[in-house]
């Protein structure tokens, strides 16, 4: 794929890597690359960083044709950077592509798209372990009519934001509130792929949860409302008695790499995972025996972020007296070990851009 490269005239750096949180800062340039019906994808190319303009009918704008995806570029001590698993992202969008009814990518013109722009933006990757360079590749529909029906045209785009932790927290144990009123998903739905519009209806949840001072939102199944599903924006671990849980991909949750890391990581330390139905019934129940030893969230942004409260139907209650468990840690280090290179990847999981 030919990638036309036009640089910024007015380059600019990371400011303090020491203050970077969540996708605030961004860095110099974007990918970018348009569709249309019949001719396929053209056009790539790695402009400075800004504005776009868009018809006043696009079709993302009223009908909500978008799908994204989120990866890291991590920096090691010797300067190598690499990325973590970027076929499982790859492959991740053209699945939503194909949900959504977006046209999906070649995965081979999607990495060069992805290493090119990487490269170029390797200024951009912080030295300081814990932080990275957040991907953050996304489609959307882009047709200049107001009817209703799959797309003609769309655009797919690459932004780079340096960043730190996501949760302020940082590593310390984080407070999710368990909803019981508004769903996120429904097997059938759009819940196991990465579109816009799952995170725009999860917000009415998101704030109740913020007012009682809670970081984010732990999601029951929307049919018997009574499963465990997911936080927000990662997946779900627990570990009660010696069997480490996480719910089971029944449709509706998404198919997290960190996730599908995780669960080998534990497996190779010799844990017992089961990725089974959990209720929300038998969480309480666990919390309230002390049979839940720890709990935590995984995701790329979240990285392995460990559970310290969960709030439901106004009962709040303590996990692990609200510090990191040994499990936790242990997987924290052992990915983010990999990811920054301070451990060997026997996995074959890192993959180098330069
Ligand atoms: N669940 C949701 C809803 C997410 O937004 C994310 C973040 O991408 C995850 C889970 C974790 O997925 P991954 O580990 O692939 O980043
Ligand atoms: C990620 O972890 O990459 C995500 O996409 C989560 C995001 C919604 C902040």
């Amino acid at each position: 794929m030919e990638i036309k490269i036009t640089k910024t005239k007015t380059p600019t750096k990371i400011k303090d890597e020491s203050t970077l949180g969540f996708g605030q800062v961004f860095s110099d340039h974007m990918f970018i690359m348009d569709y249309e019906m019949g001719k396929g994808w053209g056009n790539a190319r790695i402009v400075p960083f800004g504005n776009i303009s868009l018809h006043p009918a696009s079709t993302v704008l009223h009908y909500g044709s978008e799908i994204f995806e989120g990866l890291k570029a991590y920096r090691t001590e010797s300067g190598e950077i690499r990325l973590f698993r970027p076929m499982e992202n790859i492959r991740r969008m053209n699945n939503s592509a194909e949900r959504m009814c977006l046209p999906k990518i070649d995965e081979n013109d999607f990495l060069e798209a992805l290493t090119t722009f990487v490269e170029l933006e390797k200024d951009f990757v912080p030295y300081s372990f814990g932080t990275s360079l957040y991907l953050r590749p996304y489609m959307f529909g882009n047709d200049e009519t107001l009817g209703v029906h799959t797309v003609h045209k769309a655009t797919f785009m690459i932004i780079a934001s340096p960043s730190g932790s996501y949760y302020k927290e940082g590593i310390n144990p984080v407070k999710i509130m368990i909803e019981s009123e508004d769903v996120r998903a429904v097997k059938g739905g759009t819940g196991a792929v990465k579109c816009g519009g799952n995170y725009a209806a999860s917000n009415r949840a998101g704030e109740k949860a913020a007012q009682v001072g809670y970081s984010q939102v732990l999601w029951l199944d929307g049919v018997h409302r009574k499963y465990i599903e997911e936080v927000g924006a990662m997946n779900v671990m627990f570990k009660i008695g010696d069997e480490i849980v996480t719910p089971m991909l029944t449709g509706s949750i998404l198919p997290g790499i960190t996730r599908k890391s995780c669960i080998e990581v534990l497996k190779n330390m010799g844990y017992t995972v089961n990725e089974r139905l959990l209720s929300v019934d038998e969480l309480i129940e666990a919390l309230e025996s002390g049979e839940l030893k720890e709990a935590w969230g995984c995701g790329t942004a979240a990285v392995v972020s460990p559970i310290g409260k969960f709030r439901y139907n106004d009962k709040e209650y303590d996990v692990n007296s609200g510090e990191i468990g040994e499990v936790t840690r242990k997987l924290y280090d052992t990915l983010t070990g990999i990811q920054w290179g301070k451990i060997e990847d026997t996995y074959g999981w890192i993959y180098k851009v330069c």
